[in-house]
């Protein structure tokens, strides 16, 4: 399978359009090819030209031409960088010194946004994001997909989203031993980096054992926000006793502190879910975190996942409710959700429902309830549960068991009973998958960033369904795949049977380099 290899691809593709090389360099006398790569720890001069995968700029070097990536580097800017690292056939640079700005500066509004993990683009104007998403989903198509020019006229502008602020309904945070300072705050007397030990916050880019301390997110909703501060301002008091997990040493009782929001379907306030995550069951020990955030008002649900494991995930082997209800709810296309703590739920709601819209307009339902949809990578059930009122049946398939039983919990909340949830890994289907339902007239496929393993990918074009609507979180995987879908590929010994008819780019994500597409698929 081609997974492995999409970033290189990606990256590699970002490099071809700006005519640099990776390799090779035309920087003597006509005919004469140099074979040039910049030395670790050598600074250029660069131009940052265009934001590639995981919005790292795509930079040429000014004199040579040579093209390089660098994080947090923005479209327009001239930098100097250093070489960090050889990755593969291309380098990476961490930027030394601005020499000039890029034309679409504005001054990010979060103390944090120059070292956080999260933000990447903050400083950059949200017209400048869009266009930049815009402009990467185009390449990708083109030279990952292998579109023609022409089909890239399928290509909608990407929908912007209303809120670029306080969007998100998840967030979850590590607790550390130590704080990170990233170097430049040491240099300056900035309050926020007073020398303080033990970290809640988020991650240092690129690094799984370093926390930046945050006391507010600006992504995350404000009822969140106001439990963070609350827990930060108590959980270091030496009275209660609270050690923050060491990933190295493996010693230590909190791991994360994830925060949920949702809202109360009748009276549509704010729900906030509150999700200890430690590496032992000792309820005693968070008795007083519970009593400081159980008063909110918007605090319904306090949780205990007990994660055993030496690895970093939030997922509990056993959960425990230690405050009100053990899930929170919200409203999504007129429809009532139950959300665990750790089901999959769009985090950006506002944004879903005009994802959810379009996904529906896509699908393209006749509405006359003799179709069948087949719901890939259903999560909770979201979106075949809106397509539910309208068609025969609908069967959702899912890899995480929690997220299975809420599906079946929010057919049943929602009075609908043509819906199907079956639990099972899609990257292992074997010949019998497909014989528990009938022939679809509608696939919707939403797979997370690694996007279709070539097993699932081999089982649409056998089973050739009219339509797929095809809702990807990452367009290099999403070019990728639908490549394999309209033009197949001989390495793998597949036959593309579909057309690309339409593709919508969706900002989920302001801030961030993550773009969502929909795309409409028709059997040629
Ligand atoms: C991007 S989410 C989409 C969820 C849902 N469609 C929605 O809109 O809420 C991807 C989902 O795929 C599930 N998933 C990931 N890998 C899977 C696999 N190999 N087999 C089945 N489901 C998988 C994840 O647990 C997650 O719920």
């Amino acid at each position: 399978m081609v997974m492995v290899s999409i970033s290189n691809v990606a990256v590699q593709n970002h490099m071809r359009r700006l005519g640099g090389s990776v390799w090779t360099l035309s920087c003597c006398s006509v005919g004469e090819q140099q074979s040039y790569f910049p030395k670790r720890g050598q600074t250029l001069e660069l131009v940052c030209e265009s934001l590639a995968f995981k919005g790292k700029g795509v930079c040429k070097v000014t004199e040579t031409g040579f093209v390089v990536l660098c994080d947090r580097a923005l479209p327009g800017e001239r930098f100097i960088g250093r070489v960090t690292r050889k990755k593969g056939n291309y380098a990476e640079v961490t930027k030394v010194k601005t020499l000039s700005p890029p034309p679409d500066i504005v001054d990010a509004p979060c103390v944090y946004a120059p070292y956080c993990g999260g933000c990447k683009t903050q400083n950059l104007s949200y017209q400048a994001q869009l266009i930049a998403k815009e402009d990467q989903v185009r390449d990708l198509l083109l030279h990952v997909g292998r579109f023609s020019l022409q089909l890239l006229a399928l290509i909608n502008p990407i929908l912007p989203c209303h809120t670029q602020f306080h969007y998100r309904n998840k967030m979850e945070f590590s607790f550390a031993p130590q704080r990170w300072f990233p170097l430049e705050s040491l240099q300056d007397s900035h309050n926020l980096y007073h020398n303080q030990n033990y970290a809640l916050g988020l991650h240092a880019p690129g690094f799984f054992d370093k926390i930046l301390n945050v006391d507010n997110c600006l992504l995350q909703s404000h009822p969140a926000n106001k439990v963070l501060a609350a827990i930060q301002e108590c959980w270091r008091d030496p009275q209660f006793g609270l050690s923050p997990y060491n990933v190295r040493s493996h010693k230590g009782f909190l791991k994360h502190l994830m925060l949920r929001t949702g809202r109360d379907v009748t009276t549509g306030l704010p729900e906030v879910m509150v999700n200890f995550v430690t590496s032992s069951y000792k309820p005693e020990l968070l008795k007083f975190l519970v009593d400081r955030v159980s008063p909110f008002p918007e605090v319904v649900s306090v949780l205990n996942n007990v994660n055993t494991s030496v690895g970093n995930t939030s997922v509990g082997e056993e959960e425990y409710t230690l405050y009100g209800k053990s899930s929170i709810t919200e409203t999504l296309r007129g429809l009532t959700f139950q959300i665990s703590a750790n089901s999959f739920f769009q985090t950006n709601t506002c944004q879903a429902e005009v994802l959810y819209k379009l996904i529906e307009d896509c699908a393209g339902v006749r509405g006359d309830g003799s179709e069948v949809v087949l719901d890939l990578f259903c999560g909770t059930g979201t979106i075949g549960l809106t397509l539910a009122k309208s068609v025969r049946h609908v069967y959702g398939y899912e890899v995480v068991p929690q997220a299975i039983r809420d599906a079946r919990l929010n057919a049943k909340i929602n009075g609908i009973q043509n819906a199907t949830f079956v639990q099972g890994d899609l990257n292992k289907i074997d010949e019998n998958f497909g014989k528990n339902f009938p022939k679809p007239d509608i696939v919707i496929s939403d797979p997370n960033r690694p996007g279709m393993h070539m097993k699932l990918i081999k089982f649409l074009l056998n089973l050739k369904a009219p339509r797929i609507v095809y809702v990807s979180c990452n367009p290099a995987t999403c070019a990728r795949d639908l490549d394999f879908l309209c033009h197949g590929s001989p390495e793998q010994n597949i036959k593309g049977c579909y057309k690309l008819i339409s593709l919508q780019p969706v900002d989920m994500f302001p801030h961030t380099p993550h773009i969502e597409c929909v795309c409409l698929l028709e059997l040629q």
